[in-house]
């Protein structure tokens, strides 16, 4: 089968194209064609050998794939032939509190990933998919969209007429916005451009912010909301961004902290988050039982994930490029015939 393999830590170069053998499904497992892959910001950490929780070499890329179920073994009750299915993010984090064990198992990093025509896999790290998605939209949930869930509505308690701040129009950010959208809270976009606050607002924004052209962007937040603050930061930037996502949190506000897109290391001020009660909880994608509440809700509401642009398999690399490049709106995905 066609599959790429990162051999070393160059970075995108060092993503080779290989020919591996087919898997084939033991007893208690399920044989999957990969029929797309969305990529992730971590991705083009990972093949910088920057992501070392327990990156792993030669590693298959990306965490996130979504296709048809083509074999099962003798064992498999959960799973028939033809089911469309995406992988879970963490292999093993099927409920309740992750342990580290289960954290080691994050496909695409610790373990293989799915930028492959077939995987196998163990029922408990697949979940069907919304029947209304494509594969190419089924292929953007695993990480991102299951993020923003985790965020919004797991640990930050969303409700209607909640307000929400959104750093960027990235795939984490668009999902949050669509879920915000979806539970009656308004939405506060920033970004870096005009033209992509436009399309932001396309997606559900209720109001947006230009980050570049108003550095002190918490002044624009807080007088969108008459002084209040939002409840909700979803907060990827990072040490660059966190200090001004305190400052624009309520009182009694929840910040989740996602992303290190503006780098780690660096100073803020503790105070920002004390005097003013918030909460703060550090997310990490989500279990399989989160998986599949976000897939009720998703179907449900009908919500289709935002797509920037779908490579062909060959183009893989130039996907990877694309995301680098930061142009894009949502989700970049790679599509697997
Ligand atoms: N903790 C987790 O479980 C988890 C899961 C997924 C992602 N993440 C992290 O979350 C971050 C976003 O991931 P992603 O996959 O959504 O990325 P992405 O799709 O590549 O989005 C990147 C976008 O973020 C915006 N951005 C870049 N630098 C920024 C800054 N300094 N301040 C505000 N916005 C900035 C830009 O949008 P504009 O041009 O519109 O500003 C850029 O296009 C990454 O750090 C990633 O590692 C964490």
């Amino acid at each position: 089968m066609k599959a790429y393999q990162i051999h070393s830590d160059g970075g995108i170069d060092a993503i080779e194209r290989v020919n591996l053998d087919g898997p084939k499904p033991k007893a208690d497992e399920v044989l999957v064609r990969i029929r797309a892959c969305s990529l992730n910001y971590r991705d083009l950490i990972v093949a910088q050998g920057g992501y070392s929780r327990n990156d792993t070499r030669p590693v298959i890329p990306l965490s996130d794939g979504a296709g048809e179920v083509v074999e099962v073994g003798e064992d498999v009750t959960e799973f028939k032939t033809g089911d469309r299915v995406a992988g879970c993010f963490f292999r093993d984090w099927v409920g309740g509190d992750p342990t580290e064990e289960q954290f080691q198992t994050a496909l695409g990093g610790g373990i293989d990933g799915v930028l492959r025509e077939y995987m196998t896999f163990k029922p408990h790290a697949l979940v069907p998919v919304p029947q209304h998605l494509s594969f190419e939209e089924a292929s953007t949930l695993p990480c991102a969209a299951l993020t923003a869930w985790q965020a919004l509505v797991v640990k930050g308690d969303i409700k209607a007429g909640h307000d929400i701040l959104t750093l960027g129009t990235g795939g984490v950010s668009t999902f949050a916005i669509k879920f915000a959208a979806m539970h009656g809270a308004r939405v506060i976009a920033t970004s870096s451009s005009d033209e992509k606050l436009e399309q932001a607002k396309q997606l559900g924004a209720t109001d947006i912010v230009n980050y570049r052209d108003n550095p002190e962007w918490h002044r624009n937040v807080r007088d969108l909301t008459d002084g209040r603050g939002v409840d909700n930061v979803v907060e990827v930037g990072g040490i660059g961004t966190l200090e001004r996502s305190l400052k624009s949190a309520a009182l009694n506000g929840h910040v989740s902290l996602i992303g290190v897109l503006s780098g780690t290391e660096g100073a803020v001020n503790p105070l920002l988050a004390l005097f003013n009660r918030v909460t703060i909880h550090g997310i990490y994608v989500g279990s399989r039982e989160m998986f599949h509440a976000m897939n009720r809700a998703i179907e449900t509401s009908q919500l289709k994930p935002a797509i920037d642009r779908v490579f062909g398999f060959d183009e893989a690399p130039d996907a990877y490029r694309h995301l680098q490049s930061g142009s894009h709106v949502g989700k970049v995905v790679i599509a697997i015939d």
